[in-house]
């Protein structure tokens, strides 16, 4: 069996480029003691990616160069020296972008039941949706009538807080960045207003358009002058759960922060950060409710699936500049 796997080649500056991977292809290995040998089916491109291909501290470690970069993965175990899993249990984990991984057994975890497709794992049923239950639950503490904006509102998180949100009993808006995806927001995440960033000639005017009413909840995915815009329709005691920066990441110095500060101040604002991985409590709890809610179709989903491990820079690349719809998925078999 081969094995096709990417390597980090180089550090980007600013934007990624095809240049910052290798495709190489070598043999399978063998699983040790208290490994696992993993068929990689599904693997996931996401934003965070960009801040790990730097050299630099964070909440992860930095991809290293001349290794195989990581993703989350859904795969078949092919062979296992693991008690409790065996050949043939799908799991999912951080594995490689490559055709074949062998990891720890501890590290993965089996797939629950579900009638939803397998890439849904890492979609809908996984991280991006762990992420916008408990950026929405748990740091925003939305509750039914709030009146919540969402930014980068289709993507994978965004389009699942938005849902999740009217679930709740909230009023939600968002931005996304075009005309297709705004109708997407309303037509089918059951959003009740939405605008494009990019064709926008005023974000203050357009964020005041789609919230009449003010802002008590302020999902963040995007910083920059989006949220700057969003700030001006706080209202009283308002809370912003900082999930993501994206309109930062391939900036080649760090940019100014959003002006107008003294707003949090006389509205009494609270801003907080998160990290989904902080609360694995609230993602299992968001797992077993979101199984039936996608089984009744409650929470719907879109997916956009690149094929072939070579193709996942690429893939990668649309992510970040927005080319794709709702979750980037890359197929591996
Ligand atoms: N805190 C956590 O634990 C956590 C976990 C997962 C994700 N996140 C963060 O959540 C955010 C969304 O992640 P996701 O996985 O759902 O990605 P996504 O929204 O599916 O994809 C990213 C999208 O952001 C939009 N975007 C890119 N540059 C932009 C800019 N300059 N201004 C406005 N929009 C821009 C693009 O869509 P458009 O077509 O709309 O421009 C792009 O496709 C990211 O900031 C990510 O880092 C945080």
């Amino acid at each position: 069996m081969k094995n096709k796997q990417v390597l980090l080649a180089s550090r980007p500056s600013g934007w990624v480029s095809l240049d910052n991977f290798t495709v190489t292809e070598g043999e399978v290995g063998e699983p040790g003691d208290g490994e696992v040998l993993v068929r990689n089916i599904f693997m996931s491109v996401d934003p965070y990616m960009r801040g790990r291909m730097n050299d630099v501290k964070s909440y992860v470690p930095p991809f290293q160069l001349g290794e195989v970069l990581q993703a989350g993965v859904v795969g078949e175990v092919v062979a296992s020296n693991f008690e409790g899993i065996a050949e043939g249990d799908h799991v999912t984990g951080m594995l490689g972008w490559e055709n074949y991984s062998i990891c720890d057994g501890s590290l993965l975890r089996k797939l629950p039941q579900s009638s939803a497709p397998l890439s849904w794992h890492l979609g809908i049923l996984g991280m991006p949706g762990m992420t916008a239950y408990v950026g929405l639950m748990k740091i925003a503490e939305a509750k039914a009538e709030d009146q919540v904006f969402v930014s980068a509102a289709s993507g994978a998180v965004g389009s699942v807080v938005g849902q999740l949100a009217k679930i709740l009993g909230c009023r939600v808006s968002g931005s996304a960045g075009s005309d297709e995806k705004v109708a997407l927001l309303k037509e089918e995440f059951g959003y009740d207003a939405g605008f494009s960033y990019k064709t926008s000639d005023s974000l203050l005017r357009s964020v005041k358009e789609v919230c009449p009413d003010g802002v008590d909840v302020l999902f963040e995915n995007v910083g920059g002058e989006l949220m700057e815009a969003v700030l001006w329709s706080m209202r009283d005691f308002g809370r912003i759960a900082l999930c993501g920066m994206i309109a930062d990441y391939n900036a080649e110095a760090p940019t100014p922060g959003p002006r107008g500060m003294m707003v949090m101040v006389g509205r009494r604002i609270t801003m907080r950060g998160f990290i989904v991985t902080d609360h694995p409590e609230a993602c299992a709890e968001y797992v077993a409710k979101a199984i039936p809610w996608v089984a009744e179709g409650k929470l719907k989903y879109r997916e956009t699936i690149a094929e072939g491990v070579e193709n996942a820079p690429q893939a990668f690349m649309d992510l970040l500049q927005g080319g794709k719809t709702g979750k980037q998925i890359v197929q591996l078999s």
